[in-house]
């Protein structure tokens, strides 16, 4: 399976299509990549921003669809990705207008989080965000596609690549043993 966005747990969507609009966010230019989410007002920490909304489909399914990304990608079209990974059989793919949260992107120090709460996956802020703060959340991508995803995050943080938090560390080896490998090779 190619790549699909991560969360910490788990749980089936029961109800896919639900209207996805909240009235703390507004999305327009970002400046981290293409189009993005920002805040409308003051953001508690802990407020349930935004739910993710999607098509529920099969693991089957979404490795079809991940093929027609990459393959869109290749022709230089949209290959953003927009499959969250729901669980053992499962996925949730976000491609629809209808879904704002869509819309956000990835940060190595996000302002958001992703969390399924009764079988909803829902952005909850971290921390108290400002009006106009663009939201974030970690996208959790896996550590075996990091050069497929450079990040521009912009964070102080940021890794240089989209992976999960808790693979960074990892990350920051692999990156620095392939520079070494390419500066060997220059000379040689
Ligand atoms: C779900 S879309 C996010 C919305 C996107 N900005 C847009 O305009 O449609 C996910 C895609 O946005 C891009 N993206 C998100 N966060 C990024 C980041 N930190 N650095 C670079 N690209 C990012 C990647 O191409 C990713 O596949
Ligand atoms: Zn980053």
């Amino acid at each position: 399976m190619g790549c699909v966005v991560r969360l910490k747990t788990k749980r089936a969507i029961k109800k896919p299509l639900r209207a996805a609009l909240s009235r703390w966010i507004s999305h327009g230019a970002s400046s981290i990549h293409g189009r993005g989410v920002r805040a409308r007002v003051l953001i508690p920490a802990g407020t349930r921003v935004v739910e993710y909304t999607g098509e529920r489909i099969t693991k089957a399914e979404a490795e079809r669809r991940e093929k027609l990304r990459l393959a869109r990608g290749r022709r230089g079209g949209d290959d953003c990705v927009y499959i969250f990974e729901l669980n053992a059989r499962h996925d949730l793919d976000g491609r629809t207008r209808r879904n704002v949260a869509r819309l956000i992107n990835h940060s190595c120090a996000p302002n958001c989080r992703a969390e399924t709460i009764r079988g909803r996956i829902w952005i909850i802020a971290r921390r108290e965000i400002p009006p106009g703060e663009e939201l974030t959340f970690d996208y959790g991508f896996a550590l075996k596609e990091w050069r497929l995803h450079p990040c521009r995050c912009g964070s102080p943080k940021c890794a240089g690549y989209i992976v999960s938090g808790w693979q960074r560390w990892r990350l920051r080896r692999l990156v620095r043993e392939a520079r070494a490998l390419e500066r060997r090779t220059a000379i040689n």
